[in-house]
């Protein structure tokens, strides 16, 4: 498979362009990326904070005939790729935290917004989408987001290039997905873990707090409560208590 990157100037949400492209029969390997967008969506219906011109905003179609409880893989094996192309441009220790985001000294400079779409009990289309920090610095953020991101450029000093970190997303992300298509999903977990920034830790979720135990192998989280009662997690976030 090889990627048709498309770059927008601006757009509301490349994550509702790409859905709609999907819609309307677009092949998967379709990458929309956008300089700006105007009405960036975040999980959980939050809005993106992504200023003009700074961060990368892509999304991805995915065809991946797995099975509809394999979807949030995806997510997961997205955020892995992301760890692995910030290590080539020399970003040491990129963790990840679940379900989606991808940190660096403690700090978000990533997010992931998998959504997908079941016909006839399987899925027909994934898009990925992808919010990096490349450019930005912490005072491009709201006063109460400065302290928790990250950006490439506050990482080493150096600015880089949008595309060119695109496309080396997409080389990362293309050489796993393979990976899926030949011997399917089993892997993701436990690459993803090996990058994991809480696995032993105390997280909380909802008001349930409880030992990170690990991921099951659909991508829940398991937390073991202090009752001893281990609870799977498919959705949501959950945070570290300090
Ligand atoms: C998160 O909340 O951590 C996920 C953020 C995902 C943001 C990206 S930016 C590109 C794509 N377009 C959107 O509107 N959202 C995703």
């Amino acid at each position: 498979m090889t990627w048709n990157l498309i770059v927008y100037e601006q757009t509301e949400s490349t994550q509702d362009l790409a859905r709609e492209m999907a819609l309307d029969g677009e092949p998967e390997g379709l990458a929309v990326m956008a300089l700006q967008q105007t009405r960036g969506r975040g999980r959980a219906g939050r809005h993106w904070v992504s200023p003009a011109c700074k961060n990368l905003a892509l999304s991805l179609i995915l065809r991946p005939g797995v099975a509809p409880a394999e979807a949030p893989l995806l997510g997961l094996l997205a955020a892995v790729a992301v760890a692995e192309m910030l290590e080539e441009h020399r970003i040491g220790s990129p963790q990840l935290k679940w379900p989606n985001d991808v940190l660096v000294s403690r700090c978000k400079i990533a997010g992931i917004l998998p959504e997908g779409t079941i016909v006839d009990r399987s899925v027909a289309q994934v898009i990925i989408g992808l919010g990096l920090n490349v450019n930005c610095e912490r005072t491009d953020f709201p006063p109460e987001l400065m302290a928790s991101i990250s950006s490439m450029y506050l990482e080493t000093g150096q600015g880089f290039d949008l595309e060119s970190v695109a496309r080396a997303f997409l080389r990362h992300m293309e050489m796993l997905y393979l990976r899926v298509k030949q011997e399917g999903c089993g892997f993701i977990v436990p690459l993803w873990q090996s990058r994991w920034a809480h696995q032993g830790h105390t997280l909380s979720r909802d008001g349930l707090t409880g030992l990170a135990e690990g991921i099951d192998r659909d991508g829940a989280l398991l937390l073991r409560t202090p009752d001893g009662t281990l609870h799977r997690i498919s959705s949501g976030e959950a945070h570290p208590l300090s």
